[in-house]
């Protein structure tokens, strides 16, 4: 019980340190993004970012309230991170931008359902709500970020 108990604070602690990492490099995107979709796309990750902060802080305040300490220096976030970034020096194309945070999404996406399945067997259904409310959310960002590059939801998993 100890170990499962243990376990959901990782997987929630992990998806702090993404959060973290996606927060800054969303703010990258934002701010160097050029073409044609600029106006879309800027607002785009603007978007994206709050929505990145919003359920970092759910998530942080979920793992204190049961027992755990969230990371919450830039380090931790990036040694814990499974979500990789770069320095902005040289052009990256809009459509590369997107399909790379597609990729970030998917990467949470798959492990916030091993956190589903996780808080499932250690009994925790208020954090398998939430997890699942925000599964759903990152499910529908992922089908309109690949339907902007002209893909189908699950196309090139
Ligand atoms: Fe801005």
């Amino acid at each position: 019980m100890q170990k499962t108990t243990i376990d959901v604070h990782g997987i929630l602690n992990k998806q702090v340190a993404n959060h973290g990492v996606l927060y800054t490099k969303m703010h990258q995107h934002h701010w160097f993004v050029q073409g044609p979709a600029f106006y879309t796309l800027h607002e785009k990750f603007e978007e994206i970012f709050q929505m990145v902060d919003e359920n970092n802080d759910l998530i942080a305040e979920r793992l204190i309230a049961i027992g755990g300490a969230p990371y919450s220096t830039l380090r931790e976030y990036l040694e814990h991170a499974s979500i990789e970034e770069k320095p902005y020096t040289k052009k990256i194309a809009a459509e590369e931008m997107v399909a790379t945070v597609v990729a970030d999404f998917r990467t949470m996406r798959d492990e916030i359902a091993e956190g589903i399945e996780l808080t499932g067997e250690a009994g925790d259904d208020v954090t398998q709500d939430m997890l699942i409310a925000y599964k759903t959310e990152i499910d529908k960002n992922i089908w309109m970020l690949q339907a902007f590059l002209g893909q189908d939801p699950l196309e090139g998993e």
